[in-house]
């Protein structure tokens, strides 16, 4: 939408290192993230994305300066983070399989499980599976169960790592539906490698590359430009999958 000015950050990272030891992960990374809408954040494997929200959420070990709402936060704890307002969807699903579909979304808050309002009207395909054990779900059921749980809470601010990484393109679709009413009414910054899922649903784009922000802008754009994703991204939208 290039009519409206862009919205006012909700967090805004400046200058974020990370160090693993003697390997300089992150090196100076800046960038906001708007207050509502999609945010994706792109880059090939290994730039450090997930370290950045790791940084974001105090999972990993950073300096520089994170703002939520003008407020720095890069000293707090992860604890305090979450209950400041911003959820985490990590990285390859970590459902608690041998727990069961309600007792994994009552780990958040015990008196919202599988029949919160809240699953019904997003994953209808819980519903009836909250006796179920977890470790028994599909790659995409056991998506869903983890963004169920972030989601039963009140989120300021969503980061959700790769959520349709290994789904099949149906479950790819379902995920993005989600999101994209998830997104409605909360900001993501979403980590995706599907580009025509980034087409769909995201706004701004920020992509990464050795530890750096090497691009930043409209989502359309980036996506509509083979050269410059081939350049970005190392990958072209010729690539299967759908969203
Ligand atoms: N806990 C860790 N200890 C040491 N190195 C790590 C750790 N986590 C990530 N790295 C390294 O940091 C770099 C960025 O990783 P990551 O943020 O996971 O990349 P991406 O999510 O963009 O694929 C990689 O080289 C990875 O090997
Ligand atoms: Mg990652």
């Amino acid at each position: 939408m290039n009519d409206t000015p862009p919205a006012a950050a909700i967090l805004s990272v400046a200058d974020l290192h990370v160090r693993y030891g003697g390997s300089h992960v992150l090196q100076g990374v800046t960038f906001d993230v708007p207050a509502t809408g999609v945010t994706a954040l792109l880059g090939r494997n290994g730039v450090g994305k997930t370290t950045t929200l790791k940084a974001i959420i105090g999972l990993a070990p950073r300096t520089g300066r994170i703002t939520l709402r003008g407020n720095e936060i890069q000293s707090q704890r992860t604890s305090r983070i979450v209950r400041g307002g911003i959820g985490y969807v990590p990285e390859d699903r970590e459902v608690f399989g041998g727990l069961t579909v309600d007792e994994n979304l009552r780990l958040v808050d015990p008196d919202r499980g599988v029949d919160a309002p809240v699953v019904a009207k997003l994953f209808p395909d819980l519903v009836g599976r909250g006796d179920q054990q977890a470790g028994t779900l599909s790659g995409g059921q056991q998506q869903m169960v983890s963004l169920a749980r972030v989601l039963l809470r009140r989120n300021d601010l969503l980061l959700i790592d790769e959520p349709t990484k290994g789904l099949a393109p149906k479950l790819v679709t379902e995920v993005a539906d989600v999101l994209a009413e998830v997104a409605r009414t909360t900001p993501l910054l979403l980590v995706e490698q599907n580009l025509p899922l980034v087409r769909r649903i995201a706004d701004q784009v920020v992509v990464i590359d050795a530890g750096r922000v090497v691009h930043h802008g409209d989502a359309a754009a980036l996506v509509a430009d083979p050269a410059l994703t081939r350049e970005l991204l190392g990958v072209s939208m010729r690539r299967k999958g759908a969203a």
